[in-house]
């Protein structure tokens, strides 16, 4: 374990752990939109900034990206800070002024958010989606497109590849805006504009999973596929 002090209070943190997760075990709330539990950090929005001091020097980071190290000072709250965020804030919303979700976070964090259309789902290239399939789904169906030099930095977008993606919906509970869209509808799941066939549970009839989820599970782990076909409340 790590001691670190963060606003002038001591905390342990396990080695490897992030500066983000050492201050939300002491629950304090830093904004974050690219950021998830059990996802390798990302820092892109860079709402999550912090003070870190390096050298004697404070400096400020992005935490959710920052490892911790023995005897590191961190301040979460400062006029330094909220500016940081507050500016990283501004960029989001200039690019995406009618997206709900960037337009919420941006008021909480005091930028100036003007009345007016706030429906908008647009992809704010958090790579949420990206890493949840890489990293917990392990299907690799989604990718961010222009990767390399000659990219296209202000258009870089996510591509979907249909023949690797098994329609589990992961993308979509993960996506902070809204754009990955999904839609049930009885034996049939569409995402990404892909139609999937559900699987019915045996036991109550009620369809629950994707048959190429299932297949791909199955596949996975060795259980036969027909003891998958029982939904998690019959279990
Ligand atoms: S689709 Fe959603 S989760 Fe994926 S990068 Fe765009 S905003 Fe993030
Ligand atoms: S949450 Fe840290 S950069 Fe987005």
């Amino acid at each position: 374990m790590i001691t670190i002090k963060i606003d002038g209070r001591k905390v342990r943190a396990k080695e490897g752990a992030t500066v983000l997760q050492a201050a939300q075990e002491l629950r304090i709330e830093i904004p974050t939109l690219c950021s998830y539990k059990d996802l390798s950090p990302f820092g892109a929005c860079r709402l999550c900034v912090v003070e870190v001091k390096a050298n004697g020097k404070w400096q400020l980071a992005t935490s959710c990206d920052a490892p911790v190290k023995e005897g590191m000072e961190v301040r979460t709250n400062t006029d330094r800070v909220k500016e940081g965020r507050k500016l990283a804030a501004e960029l989001l919303y200039y690019r995406y002024p009618t997206t709900g979700a960037v337009r919420e976070i941006a008021g909480k964090l005091g930028v100036d958010v003007a009345e007016g259309k706030a429906d908008d789902h647009d992809c704010i290239l958090c790579g949420l989606c990206t890493r949840t399939c890489h990293e917990v789904v392990g299907v690799d169906a989604l990718t961010f497109m222009d990767r390399g030099p000659g990219r296209n930095i202000d258009q870089p977008k996510i591509e979907y590849i249909a023949d690797a993606c098994i329609g589990c919906g992961s993308c979509a509970f993960v996506c902070p805006t809204g754009f990955v869209k999904m839609e049930d509808k009885g034996h049939q799941r569409t995402i990404w504009g892909k139609d999937f066939k559900m699987e019915s549970c045996g036991v109550c009839g009620r369809y629950f999973a994707p048959v190429d989820q299932l297949t791909w599970i199955s596949k996975k782990t060795g259980v036969p596929y027909e003891r998958l076909k029982t939904c998690t409340s019959c279990r």
